[in-house]
């Protein structure tokens, strides 16, 4: 993924609610307490006109914990009643009464059951302690019919049985639909028949890319075998539907293909050999839309579509580079054949015929929203990705489409300051934000927005090395990935939702899932004055829980309790962290000080930085704050096509001989090291002296973090000017785009 890997903050709310509603996730259409309770019995009787497949997944959730048996008639504790006569769209419709001497569901399915049954497991779970339920009557479906998950097993794989414990996670909470991406440049993870090589030599990598994407370092460890048998396919599609979710496998085409090339390079544009990749990121090498490549992917989507029976079939279509097809000769003729307007109508060719095939099976297809590129197939869903135009235009031309905008549904990125986690892709997507989401774009009128048919959240695991960071990312942004889709998210009473969130982390606890306790962080702000910086500590929690240390130990329930601004009058390493009763609740968050001449001095810059990189100001330039690759929109300032002109005022006349600032390299990401630089001083910020100029080479050599002897000076103004690198040369992503360049601290010793 090339996605810009930016971060963005938003400040947390600090209202407190009350909590008002029962702990369910989702929490149900209508719910009405009645009177009595249900006494929680030592033996649940269990109705034996039960569906019967869905009960016995209850009875493995109710575990040790509860006891029950099957009887006939009155002494059942939970009973089922078959509806008749469904509308449509009501098929995960259920009603749930709880009385004094039952529990009754009624559905017109034994989807709708099974969905009941979650809302069973947690009122049991809830009311273990008290062993009873209030009384209640629940009448709950969701409002959308695609509430999905993906999940990336191409970065990373996991095993049938870590796919089948996140396939359980959606079962928990009333999610549907799992997107299986099986196949990518770095790996093929699907066996197939008729092309063996495409596990043989697709299925493993020389190595893995580690680290920031920008340390550009690899592991030197060979990746794979790792891939499904069709049998083990089978197996995890059976384990769905009994959950009543349904898998959509995702074959990608014409772009993400290195891995198949890789098996078969006769199916490129050019000769080959290529290797799975081991970097993340697009490659140029993708499908030459030339007969033998449909041939084979005709037949592969053959054995995808015997296995898997879902309505939909994912075929990619995202991030295509046309690169190759520009030079190749194949392609450039299709394109005059078919009257094509250029390579983008030759993306949608591509996929059209894909289209005509996959239906002429009785399937549909989705794919990523670059399938409007060049015109969509007449049938084809749209899964809008990169932001929310897909899906408008998708429905505005009766396409139905399903909501994943990156901003709001990538698990992948951070969901908190990226200090205090672990890494991961550099978007920022905490739990407030997921909730806020509303998958019908406002722009679309109701018979359009009939057109949304529903949301899902993506996770990409080019950093997610392991299932514990899997649940780690997921939870607790599932649940209100849960809640929106199933209609019931209410985000302006998000502070009852956390409350619910909080309480379902037990849940979690017991099942031995992890999660990530980010929502308890604590977030830093710098504050200058004429005594240099302070640090300012919030919470979305109580702020008496934050504990800090300025000694580089971790805070303790016992350390100093956070009351207002820190001065931080010396480099040093700031630790903090929230704590309830005595009890650590988040990650500590560390925050290392490098004091200079300039921290918090004005400063004023000439030009402004690009709006969605200026997060913090100028003053992040002399916050004290070195930095990070991980925080680019936090603790940088990045300027597209434009210099740094910046000058401090020291206030007073003031020596040094040392000036120092960083410059980011990522040409991936457009970002280019500074080309050259130059220093002055001034007494009166009127007549400036140069004092140093620094070239391109020594920027280069010093990897952009430069650190310039001045010789000895004495001056109440610095200034310095960094020189963009320009316009992007060929040859490089971004190629005469305007090259972009991060700038942080400017320090003087
Ligand atoms: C995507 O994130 N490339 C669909
Ligand atoms: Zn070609």
């Amino acid at each position: 993924m090339i996605r810009s890997f930016f971060l963005f903050f938003t400040l947390f709310s600090t209202a407190i609610f009350a909590q008002d509603k029962l702990n369910l996730i989702p929490y149900p259409q209508t719910l009405q307490m009645t009177d009595g309770t249900f006494i929680i019995p030592e033996t649940l009787n269990l109705d034996s006109n039960l569906p019967k497949n869905e009960t016995e997944y209850l009875k493995k959730r109710l575990g040790s914990g509860i006891k029950w048996k099957d009887v006939k008639g009155k002494d059942a504790h939970l009973a089922y009643s078959k509806l008749s006569n469904a509308p449509a769209g009501k098929d995960e419709f259920y009603n749930l009464e709880i009385s004094p001497s039952q529990i009754i569901i009624k559905s017109y399915t034994q989807e709708g059951y099974f969905r009941a049954l979650q809302t069973v497991i947690q009122l049991l779970e809830n009311y273990k302690t008290e062993k009873k339920i209030p009384a209640m009557k629940i009448e709950d479906h969701p409002k959308f019919a695609w509430r999905g998950m993906h999940l990336d097993v191409c970065r990373h794989f996991f095993t049938v049985d870590e796919v089948k414990q996140y396939i359980d996670y959606l079962a928990m909470y009333k999610l549907n639909t799992f997107h299986w991406h099986l196949t990518d440049d770095q790996g093929w993870r699907i066996e197939i028949k008729k092309y063996p090589k495409l596990t043989q030599v697709g299925s493993k990598r020389k190595e893995s890319m580690i680290g920031a994407y920008v340390d550009n370092t690899f592991d030197g460890k060979p990746y794979g075998p790792y891939f499904y048998t069709q049998e083990q396919i089978k197996e995890v599609i059976k384990y769905a539907q009994d959950r009543h979710i349904t898998v959509v496998p995702e074959i990608e085409m014409p772009g993400h293909a290195l891995a198949a090339l890789s098996a078969y390079p006769e199916l490129a544009c050019t000769k080959g050999p290529f290797e799975p990749a081991t970097k993340w990121g697009v490659f140029d090498d993708v499908f030459c839309p030339k007969e033998e490549t449909f041939t084979f992917l005709e037949n592969v989507l053959d054995e995808v579509i015997d296995l898997f029976p879902s309505q939909y079939i994912h075929i990619g279509g995202d991030e295509c580079p046309k690169t190759r097809w520009k030079e190749c000769a194949h392609c450039q003729e299709l394109i005059k054949k078919n009257n094509l307007k250029d390579e983008h109508g030759l993306q949608s060719y591509f996929i059209q015929r894909i289209e005509k095939y996959v239906n002429t099976k009785g399937r549909k297809i989705i794919g990523w929203d670059e399938i409007l590129e060049g015109g969509l197939a007449p049938n084809a869903a749209v899964m809008s990705w990169t932001g929310v135009n897909g899906g408008i235009e998708a429905a505005k031309s009766k396409h139905f489409a399903v909501m994943t905008p990156g901003a709001y549904c990538y698990f992948d990125h951070y969901q908190g300051d990226p200090q205090s986690e672990p890494n991961a892709f550099g978007g920022f997507t905490p739990l407030d934000k997921v909730y806020s989401y509303n998958p019908v774009p406002a722009e679309l009128s109701p018979e359009q927005a009939k057109y949304i048919l529903g949301v899902q959240a993506n996770l990409w695991t080019e950093y997610i090395l392991d299932f514990k960071q899997v649940q780690y990312m997921i939870f607790p942004r599932l649940f209100a990935l849960s809640e929106v889709g199933w209609g019931t998210a209410d985000p302006k009473n998000y502070k009852e939702f956390e409350n619910r969130v909080i309480h379902e982390f037990k849940v979690l606890d017991r099942l031995n899932v992890n999660y990530a306790k980010s929502i308890y962080n604590i977030t830093g702000k710098v504050v200058s004055s004429q005594q240099g910086i302070a640090y300012e500590l919030s919470t979305s929690q109580n702020p008496e829980g934050i504990r800090y240390t300025l000694d580089g130990t971790v805070p303790s329930a016992r350390s100093n309790a956070y009351r207002s601004r820190i001065p931080i009058p010396k480099s040093l390493t700031l630790k903090s962290a929230y704590f309830e009763d005595g009890q650590l609740k988040s990650a500590v968050s560390t925050q290392p000080f490098t004091i200079s001449k300039t921290t918090g001095k004005n400063i004023t810059l000439e030009q402004q930085p690009s709006e969605n990189y200026s997060f913090g100001g100028a003053l992040t330039l002399v916050d004290g704050i070195i930095g990070n690759v991980k925080q680019l929109g936090k603790t940088w300032l990045g300027f597209q096509g434009k210099d740094v002109a910046a000058t401090i005022d020291f206030g007073n006349k003031t020596a040094f001989s040392e000036v120092s600032f960083n410059t980011l390299e990522n040409k991936g990401s457009w970002i280019h090291l500074a080309k050259s630089a130059k220093i002055f001083v001034s007494d009166d910020n009127r007549n400036f002296k140069m004092i140093k100029e620094i070239g391109k080479e020594d920027i280069q050599n010093a990897k952009g973090k430069i650190k310039a002897n001045v010789g000895t000076q004495n001056a109440k103004y610095l200034k310095i000017i960094i020189e963009n690198a320009g316009i992007i040369p060929a040859g490089n992503p971004g190629a005469d785009s305007k090259a972009w360049l991060f700038v942080d601290e400017i320090g003087a010793n």
